[in-house]
């Protein structure tokens, strides 16, 4: 075993090539540190789909058993996530060191490729859940012509979409939670609607609402009941909930509220980690942006979109996991919190 040969560096070091720097050309100092910062960058994206990819198959299982290492390692890899997203959102500073006249030297060479090729961010997204039909100006994703995809690279993505997501595998993950079954609420045996934690629930939710939160208890029935009211447009329930089902909103609105036993700490945290990765997502695009406008102005971009505007469309609408954080509107405090049933808890795996 030798350093260099484990590490394989002959390749990943002798892969720089700046275009200014072929015979003909001017050489343009900064454009070395322009193609560094993306090769970073897309060998942590490589980690992340990696990671990402970990989580999908234990959420794959038909059956996740709590008391195995499974839950624990999606937790803990899904911080990781967090952890490299970071150190991306930090990594954009290193490039504002090239001003807008140093990249001008060479940007030219580069058209028509731009980062919006970038086959494993489209990956990340894809895997995360993120729906071409939800896509800022999703005609740009289905170009193989000049500023597009190859051909190749637009099938994997493709295929990527067309696979079950993190999100659709978590969404059916808290659908399986057995909170609410009957054998745990000895009273209740109707609809669940009428059930009598969500009963006790909403009178308490609806108590701690101000004058002007009332209509809150309109979004509160959407979201967890699917009921619909007049109050609310299409665009307006899609706010409030668009990719997670009711059923799964109730188990993840549960996990939130009781998060403090130990028995809910596991899974607490991978949908605080979801939130955290498409916060995190949406910091580097915001960070992206700016870096962006700077640098090109109001000028198109290299792959041929409208620039900053695309940019700026993509991060107000690339959010995959809204449902989960919109969550925040429907808690209420600790000690309002209904006393859960002695049966649930002692199913759920802790003594009294
Ligand atoms: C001088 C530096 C940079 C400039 C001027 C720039 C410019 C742009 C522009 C204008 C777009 C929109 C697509 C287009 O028409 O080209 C874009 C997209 C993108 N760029 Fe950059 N970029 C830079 C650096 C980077 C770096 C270092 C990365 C790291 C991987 C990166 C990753 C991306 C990604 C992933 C997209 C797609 C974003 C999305 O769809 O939300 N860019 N970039």
């Amino acid at each position: 075993m030798y350093y260099g040969g484990y590490l394989q560096l002959d390749k990943i070091l002798g892969a720089q090539y700046p275009a200014s720097f072929e015979p003909g050309n001017e050489p343009a100092h900064d454009e070395m540190l322009f193609i560094i910062i993306h090769q970073a960058y897309e060998l942590w994206f490589k980690q992340i789909l990696f990671e990402l990819d970990y989580s999908i198959s234990i959420f794959s299982k038909e059956k996740i058993n709590d008391n195995s290492e499974d839950l624990n390692l999606v937790r803990h890899r899904l911080h990781r996530v967090t952890d490299i997203l970071q150190l991306l959102i930090q990594q954009v500073h290193i490039l504002d060191t090239m001003t807008p006249l140093d990249f001008l030297e060479f940007r030219n060479l580069l058209t028509p490729s731009s980062g919006f090729q970038s086959k494993q961010f489209r990956l990340i997204e894809a895997r995360l859940g993120l729906q071409l039909d939800s896509r800022h100006h999703k005609e740009y994703y289905k170009r193989t012509n000049e500023g597009g995809f190859t051909l190749n690279d637009y099938q994997h993505i493709t295929e990527t979409e067309n696979q079950k997501t993190l999100l659709q595998l978590v969404n059916n993950w808290l659908e399986r939670m057995p909170f609410f079954e009957t054998a745990y609420w000895s009273d209740h045996t109707d609809k669940i609607d009428n059930h009598p934690f969500w009963t006790e629930y909403r009178k308490i939710y609806t108590n701690g609402l101000t004058e002007r939160e009332k209509s809150k208890i309109d979004d509160f029935d959407y979201v967890f009941f699917e009921k619909q009211s007049d109050t609310l447009s299409r665009e307006q329930m899609d706010q409030l909930r668009s990719y997670f089902s009711p059923a799964a909103m109730r188990a993840a609105l549960f996990i939130m509220l009781y998060r403090d036993f130990p028995v809910f700490q596991t899974s607490y945290q991978i949908l605080d980690a979801l939130i955290e990765i498409d916060h995190l997502m949406s910091n580097w695009r915001h960070k992206h942006l700016i870096m962006v406008r700077r640098m090109i102005g109001m000028r198109v971009g290299t792959g041929n979109t409208s620039g900053a505007g695309y940019l700026e469309g993509a991060l107000n609408k690339h959010y995959v996991y809204r449902d989960l954080s919109g969550l925040s509107t429907y808690l209420i405090e600790r000690k309002k919190l209904p006393k859960l049933p002695d049966a649930l808890i002692r199913s759920l795996g802790f003594q009294l």
